[in-house]
């Protein structure tokens, strides 16, 4: 304990602080943005005997039939019919839009005569869609700079904490009563920051 305090207690608030907020980029473990599938999701059936029916797997038809239902962002789509789950939709002969913008579309009217089915109508179909977890930093990945602005200021105060030992700043002070003042006040800041408790492991580390 005792060695070397007084270096370490003028140059490091500065230094310190430097090394932490670089540190934090590569070591606070990255959130995981990779998107997770749902299940089949079948909320629309085609009525066969309405030429202006068909098959709508709309995001907009699933959110009114389960107002909770979450994609934070669809990042993928699978579709399929439910009839012929193994079968890929251009090999069924039917006109079908499958897109991560609105889901799935199918028209009965657009349908051609002499499909898998011999009806000019839609078949009944599902999708799954591949959502970003819903947590913010998957979400807002264009507004990148202005998360990491508030992320450098509270990791800032905490890098100060873990800098000097308070116990060896005491110890070095009782030669001169001027500079034991100015530790004093030094020592004080690291008691602050103390209420971020998932920083705090981050700190650790560089120490
Ligand atoms: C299907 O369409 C026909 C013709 O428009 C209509 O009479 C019938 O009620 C519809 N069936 C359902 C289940 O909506
Ligand atoms: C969508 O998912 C399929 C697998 O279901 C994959 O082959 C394809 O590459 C994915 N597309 C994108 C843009 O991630």
């Amino acid at each position: 304990t005792p060695r070397g305090p007084t270096m370490s207690v003028l140059v490091p608030q500065l230094v310190v602080s430097v090394l932490v907020v670089s540190n934090c980029s590569s070591c606070c473990p990255p959130p995981d943005c990779t998107c997770e599938w749902t299940d089949w999701i079948d909320v629309s059936y085609p009525n066969s005997s309405d030429r202006n029916s068909g098959d709508y797997e709309t995001f907009e038809n699933i959110l009114t039939n389960d107002p909770s239902w979450v994609c934070a962002k669809v990042e993928n789509i699978s579709c399929r019919a439910e009839k012929f789950p193994d079968i890929p939709i251009k090999d069924l002969g039917q006109k079908v839009e499958c897109s991560v913008d609105t889901g799935l579309i199918c028209n009965n009217r657009d349908q051609p005569i002499g499909g898998i089915i011999p009806m000019p109508v839609c078949l009944n179909y599902e999708i799954s869609v591949c959502c970003t977890p819903n947590i913010p930093e998957c979400i807002t990945s264009t507004t990148t700079s202005t998360v990491s602005s508030p992320l450098v200021s509270t990791t800032s105060p905490i890098s100060i904490s873990s800098g000097p030992p308070s116990s060896t700043a005491t110890t070095t002070m009782p030669p001169s009563s001027t500079t034991s003042s100015t530790l004093g006040t030094a020592t004080t800041v690291p008691g602050t920051p103390a209420p971020i408790p998932s920083t705090a492991s981050t700190s650790g580390t560089p120490a």
